[in-house]
């Protein structure tokens, strides 16, 4: 299976967030806990080269349970401060606060030594698209919070949010692009959903998830779709088409109406809560 992909805009959206980081002292990156190599980008690095940075592992909630820790100190390693989060939960999102102190104690240290009192941290959040910024703004920030911006001082056109007396958070997130010279990359953005299906194959990619599947969680699609797991992926398809009554005119198998419901039902976590990549 072939990807290439590369938006026009995303270049305007790489400078826009040049611009952006460089009124910001924290970034908040978040990644697809499911994928959370390839849904990193790593030209960040040198966007956000000299800034505090946290990572946040999104949409927990559909990864494999065990996979969260290695992967948290996988980060942890690579000098992030890392946490595990599902942005739709507002409650669980309080441990991002802590985080944000803990990145923000140098600056604060420095600011005091240099005799300023009282100046703000100022957050940012960046991610690809579909990641779940918004969802994190608005469980993380709430409607309650002031938002600030066009006054003196503030950076004009910019809406930051205060989150409280130290720290603003700007309100629109930083959108990265996903990147993939390497085919896996492209393969695993798709099987999330990370990437518009127009743009893919969605039966080659149905049949790269299903050997994915039968290889790394065996017995996963025989419980949820009651498939020979024995066959060969194609065979295992059409199986799953039968059982789901996928049936097109003139009482063909519908293929590309299974893909569709495979697809669907893992990108949901109806099948269970798995993860794609693991830590090398
Ligand atoms: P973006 O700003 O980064 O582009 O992403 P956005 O917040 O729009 O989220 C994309 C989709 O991911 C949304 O679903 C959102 O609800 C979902 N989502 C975000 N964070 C999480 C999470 O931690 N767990 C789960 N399970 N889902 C999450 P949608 O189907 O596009 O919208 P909706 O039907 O939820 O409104």
């Amino acid at each position: 299976m072939h990807f290439q992909w590369y938006p026009g805009h995303m270049t305007k959206a790489k400078r826009t967030m040049q611009e952006d980081i460089r009124l910001i002292d924290v970034v908040i990156e978040l990644v697809d806990a499911r994928i959370p190599h390839s849904s990193k980008n790593p030209d960040i690095d040198q966007l956000a080269a000299n800034k505090s940075r946290i990572l946040l592992l999104n949409k927990s909630d559909m990864a494999d349970p065990a996979s969260l820790d290695p992967w948290i100190r996988t980060y942890t390693g690579k000098g992030y401060l890392a946490l595990a989060i599902n942005a739709k939960k507002k409650n669980e999102l309080k441990k991002v606060n802590a985080l944000i102190q803990e990145a923000c104690r140098e600056k604060m240290e420095r600011d005091r030594k240099r005799g300023i009192l009282n100046r703000p941290v100022r957050a940012m959040i960046v991610g690809i698209p579909n990641v779940g910024k918004s969802t994190f703004i608005n469980s993380f920030a709430g409607k309650a919070c002031t938002k600030t911006g066009n006054k003196p001082g503030v950076t004009k056109g910019k809406q930051w949010i205060r989150l409280n007396k130290q720290v603003e958070l700007l309100d629109t997130p930083g959108i990265l692009w996903p990147k993939f010279e390497d085919q896996v990359v492209g393969q695993h953005l798709a099987f999330v959903g990370a990437i518009r299906d127009e743009l893919i194959q969605s039966m080659d990619l149905a049949l790269d998830l299903i050997e994915f599947l039968t290889e790394s969680y065996p017995g996963t699609l025989e419980q949820y779709y009651h498939v020979d797991e024995s066959a060969d992926s194609a065979e295992l398809l059409c199986q799953l088409a039968k059982n789901r009554g996928c049936i097109a005119k003139g009482n063909e198998t519908d293929y590309d109406k299974a893909a569709f419901l495979l697809l669907d039902d893992f990108r949901n976590a109806r099948i269970g809560r798995i993860t794609i990549e693991k830590p090398e």
